[in-house]
């Protein structure tokens, strides 16, 4: 019995030993501070604003992307930690989920970095069409509910809703900017995605939105 359980302490201590060599650890990404000068003048990125699904694969660059979540939902005024858009009520309840091939993120305006959600590749579930696999990036625009306590359930949609279009344009105007392409969508199959992404339930999906570089 006793040498039974050494064996079964040893085996335990060599598999603590080499998971680590296994297991595939979606790391925090810290983003550089983004690039906040430069770009198309406003009318020019306007006028180049479009919805596109060609996407070639290429990775965007590290700063590409950190201005990219900047310009949609960063913080543009830190002493109020407010952001570059407006949200009912200033709740910032959209959380930014970024889908990439290698795991699912989440955007944390705050410290600017990327938390690891999951290390699964959950890209697919992104979006109903075949364009979003092709795609480096798509975003998942997400209510937290618990932070509109104050809101009837109709203005908690109505107001998520609208914080995400907000987001999504300057997402829009980012691209049309930089040369990149992108689409919003609403095409998704909700609950297969909340539950791969493990969302709670007051935590509802509002829409996606796919941004890579365009096909050549
Ligand atoms: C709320 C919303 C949902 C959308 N959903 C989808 C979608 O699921 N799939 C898609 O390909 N485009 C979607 N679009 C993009 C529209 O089809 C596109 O904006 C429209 O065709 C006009 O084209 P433009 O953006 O180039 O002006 C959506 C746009 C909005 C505002």
């Amino acid at each position: 019995m006793k040498k039974l359980s050494l064996t079964a302490t040893c085996l335990v201590l060599v598999f603590l030993l080499v998971s680590p060599i296994f297991s595939e650890e979606l790391k925090s990404i810290q983003l550089p501070k983004p690039q906040t000068d430069g770009g198309k003048p406003l009318m020019q990125a306007l006028k180049d604003r479009s919805s596109s699904r060609e996407f070639s694969p290429a990775k965007l660059p590290i700063q590409v992307l950190s201005n990219l979540l900047w310009a949609a939902w960063g913080i543009n005024r830190p002493e109020s930690g407010k952001r570059t858009a407006p949200s009912a009520v200033s709740y910032q309840e959209i959380d930014i989920y970024v889908a990439t091939p290698d795991g699912l993120y989440l955007y944390d305006a705050k410290a600017h970095m990327l938390k690891p959600i999951l290390s699964e590749d959950i890209w697919a579930l992104t979006g109903r069409q075949p364009f979003v696999k092709d795609a480096p990036v798509n975003l998942v625009y997400v209510a937290d509910y618990s932070k509109m306590t104050r809101s009837s359930n109709e203005d908690k949609d109505l107001f998520s809703a609208a914080n995400t279009g907000c987001i999504a344009e300057n997402v829009y105007l980012f691209s049309a900017s930089e040369g990149l392409v992108t689409v919003l969508r609403a095409s998704i199959d909700r609950p297969a995605l909340a539950k791969a992404m493990k969302l709670r339930p007051d935590q509802k999906i509002i829409l996606s939105q796919t941004v890579g570089y365009p096909k050549k």
